[in-house]
């Protein structure tokens, strides 16, 4: 099989689908590799060590796109490469299909094969293929640091010989993937943490943490399909306020990672919980890029209100494209090997639910998963 990235053209996007480990890898197993020119360089990886694990350079994206069997990207490809890609070709790559089926027609429309990466079924076998976890890990460790830098204050306590500081308050809410990342980084540096998330399971995962779990009581648990929450009611949304105000109102930092799937970010922090931190205080936004936790985030920016910044940070992953890329190569490697049979052709098999829930474009048709059309 030929098999190929490009180099990512999206705004802010350093990383880079293939890394030279896992081009080493396939070229071992018998694939032809092809990388666009200078495709790893954001990210740290130069054109030299593709070449030393076994890849051809392409000149341009063509020269990748229109080559190869199997397309591996990181963004959805623009409307000029998806006309460039093969009919019968495969591309793998985070399409967020289910709010973009524009691309997925065109996809189809080309004859184009499109594994949309968070669709990754969330079972124990495709573990290793999660990209939406391996990426979440990266943007939770690192919003604790946008928050340290941010900060004027020490993280851990400190005595020194001009007296002893506090150590930070840090408040994660939302203790998915993301947010455990984000309280391990911060108990790591010394602050003192805690969390919240209506998922009653997240309780155990925030204390193994040695963090603080926030209680709000609620009439039944949040968890609903694939570990996933649901959406609140406006009553658990208000009770939820009444507790948050005040962990919020004490807390040097706040970070915030609460999602839905497929739904807008739920708005957890109000204007008066904010204007109720003390200045110099800090929130980082991890949903900033699906419409934001806090009422005040604008995507993309930092705003001040009262002496408190509100940062809206996006494509956090991207601003640590070397290791980012290195773990989706890893969870795109993974698939491949479930992909590629012993022969070492695709073998796209419907019957296997990996590939059932993440194909949403085949054959010159367009298919939302389990089956569905778009
Ligand atoms: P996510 O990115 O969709 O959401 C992040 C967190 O926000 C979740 O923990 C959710 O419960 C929480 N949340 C939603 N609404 C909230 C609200 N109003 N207030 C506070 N918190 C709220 O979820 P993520 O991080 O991708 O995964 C969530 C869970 O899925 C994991 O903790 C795990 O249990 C499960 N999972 C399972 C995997 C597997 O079995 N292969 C892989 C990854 C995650």
């Amino acid at each position: 099989m030929k098999i190929g990235a490009p180099r990512e053209t999206a705004a802010n996007e350093s990383r880079v689908a293939l890394v030279p480990e896992t081009v080493a890898r396939l070229a071992r197993a018998g694939h032809e590799l092809i990388i666009q020119k200078g495709a790893g360089e954001p990210a740290g990886y130069t054109d030299e060590a593709y070449t030393e694990a076994g890849a051809k350079i392409a000149d341009d994206a063509a020269g990748v796109l229109g080559a190869v069997d199997i397309a591996v990207m990181v963004q959805k490809p623009s409307p000029d490469e998806i006309s460039t890609l093969k009919p019968g070709a495969i591309l793998i790559t985070f399409l967020f299909a289910r709010n973009d089926p524009e691309t997925v027609r065109a996809l189809a429309q080309q004859k184009v094969s499109a594994l949309s990466m968070e669709l990754v079924p969330r079972i124990a076998r495709a573990q290793s293929m999660d990209a939406l976890s391996s990426q979440a890990s990266i943007a939770g460790y690192k919003a604790v640091l946008i928050a340290a830098d941010a900060q004027g204050k020490y993280f851990p306590m400190m005595m020194t010989a001009a007296g002893t500081i506090p150590p930070a308050k840090v408040l994660v809410i939302g203790a998915g993937v993301a947010g455990l990342q984000a309280i391990a980084t911060a108990g790591r540096l010394g602050a003192v943490v805690e969390a919240y998330d209506v998922r009653a399971a997240a309780k155990d995962q925030v204390e193994s943490l040695g963090a603080r779990f926030v209680e709000v009581p609620q009439a039944e648990d949040a968890e609903a399909a694939g570990g996933y929450a649901r959406e609140q009611t406006e009553e658990e949304q208000q009770k939820q306020r009444e507790v948050l105000a005040e962990h919020v109102a004490g807390s040097d930092v706040v970070i915030t990672t609460a999602a839905i799937p497929g739904r807008p970010a739920p708005r957890i922090l109000t204007e008066e919980m904010v204007t109720a931190m003390q200045p110099g205080a800090v929130v980082v936004d991890l949903a900033a890029e699906t419409g934001g936790n806090c009422a005040l985030t604008k995507a993309g920016e930092i705003v001040e209100v009262g002496g408190v910044s509100i940062h809206g940070p996006l494509n956090v992953p991207g601003s640590m494209a070397h290791h980012s890329s290195q773990l989706y190569s890893r969870n795109i490697a993974a698939l491949l090997n479930l992909l590629l049979d012993e022969e070492g052709a695709a073998n796209l098999d419907f019957e296997d639910e990996v590939f059932d829930a993440m194909c949403v474009a085949h054959d010159g048709g367009a298919r939302l998963g389990l089956g569905e059309d778009a």
